[in-house]
């Protein structure tokens, strides 16, 4: 295993299409053991193949016991991973491994229910409230090219640009 270089806002990966994952190989269960690993490393509950630069669907969620009140949750690895039904409405702070030192209140369906296949091809679905609600929608996301900060107000999305510009700039 391995802990691999998570790509930041914006690299363009971030943004790119991911593809369908068609071979379960060696090469894929390398990646996941590399994305786990790289996850709890970061202490990240979630990461996806595109943060580390792979453009493929899949995606690992590692909530652990976070949830205050529920028993500690397994590690759950997302194949090619869809949303099939969603209902209600919740908003709670949400950070990124690729947005480093900003969180944001962002709105989501309170409940999902997800089609995903697992790590041995086997398909799965996966019904969610709380953090793991959360963290679905926010790795599938990822998979669509999509960050939470696309899902702020325009003007909630302007002040984290002028924020970006300010630490590049001092970073520079
Ligand atoms: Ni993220």
């Amino acid at each position: 295993m391995a802990i691999r270089e998570i790509k930041k806002y914006p690299d363009p990966v971030l943004k790119a299409k991911t593809a369908s994952v068609v071979n379960i190989d060696d090469t894929l269960q390398k990646l996941i053991d590399d994305m786990v690993e790289t996850m709890h490393a970061a202490t990240g509950v979630g990461l996806a193949a595109n943060q580390v630069g792979v453009p493929l669907q899949l995606a690992v969620i590692d909530i652990g016991d976070r949830e205050e009140g529920k028993p500690k949750q397994p590690l759950v690895v997302l194949i090619n991973p869809e949303i099939i039904s969603q209902e209600g409405s919740v908003v709670s702070e949400e950070g990124c491994l690729s947005i480093p030192e900003y969180t944001e209140n962002v709105k989501r369906a309170k409940r999902v229910k997800v089609r995903a296949k697992d790590r041995k091809g086997k398909q799965f679905e996966l019904e969610a409230e709380g953090l793991m609600a959360k963290a679905l929608q926010h790795e599938i996301d990822h998979l669509n090219g999509l960050l939470f900060i696309d899902r702020l107000s325009p003007l909630k999305k302007n002040i984290f640009r002028r924020k970006l510009k300010k630490t590049l700039a001092e970073t520079a």
